[in-house]
């Protein structure tokens, strides 16, 4: 595991190029979830100097919900202000990423309808899920403070980190709420 994260320059495409062989490295063999998207948001963080980034995992939010129908998301490990705790399924970006089971690119967070304001510096927004066996088990979220921040390439670049992510069954979030 590398001691410090070598920050790169260059185009977008060039940091995330330098920035994924060491998300790798990271997280490589270590099976602990939390573990893992702590440090895949802390990287990001350091690199890119983003507003805010971070997880939502699809847990149930009650005995009503079904372990096989987690209805709600919940906040995990993140680089920036506090944030909304719970979102659910349909509302916000997050939770629309999450029902479409799609990336989201939103350029004006305020034309956006439903849009959550966790922080109001936010202007710009994207949402990449979490897709296993066409489940989605989470989201990762960034904001920025910049109108029209995100594009293309971030939507290919933090799938592929996305990706990268091992959700073993047991830490899975729909496991977790089986054994509950
Ligand atoms: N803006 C998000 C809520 C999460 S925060 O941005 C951290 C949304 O609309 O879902």
């Amino acid at each position: 595991m590398p001691e410090d994260l070598n920050i790169a320059s260059g185009t977008k495409a060039e940091q995330y190029e330098a920035l994924i062989p060491q998300i790798k490295a990271l997280i490589e063999g270590e099976p602990d979830l939390v573990a893992n998207l702590a440090n895949v948001v802390a990287a990001l963080k350091e690199q890119f100097g983003w507003l805010w980034v971070g997880f939502y995992l699809v847990k149930s939010a009650s005995a009503k919900a079904s372990a096989d129908e987690p209805d709600e998301l919940v906040l995990a490990p993140f680089q920036g202000p506090v944030a909304c705790t719970r979102i659910k399924k349909g509302r916000g970006v997050c939770g629309t990423s999450w029902q479409k089971a799609e990336t989201l690119i939103v350029a004006d967070v305020e034309k956006f309808p439903g849009h959550i304001a966790c922080s109001s510096l936010s202007r710009s927004e994207i949402v990449v899920p979490i897709l296993r066996n066409n489940q989605v088990l989470g989201v990762l979220d960034v904001d920025s403070e910049h109108l029209n921040y995100f594009d293309v390439t971030d939507k290919i670049y933090l799938e592929k980190i996305v990706s990268l992510i091992e959700v073993y069954p047991r830490e899975s979030p729909f496991s977790l709420n089986i054994e509950r």
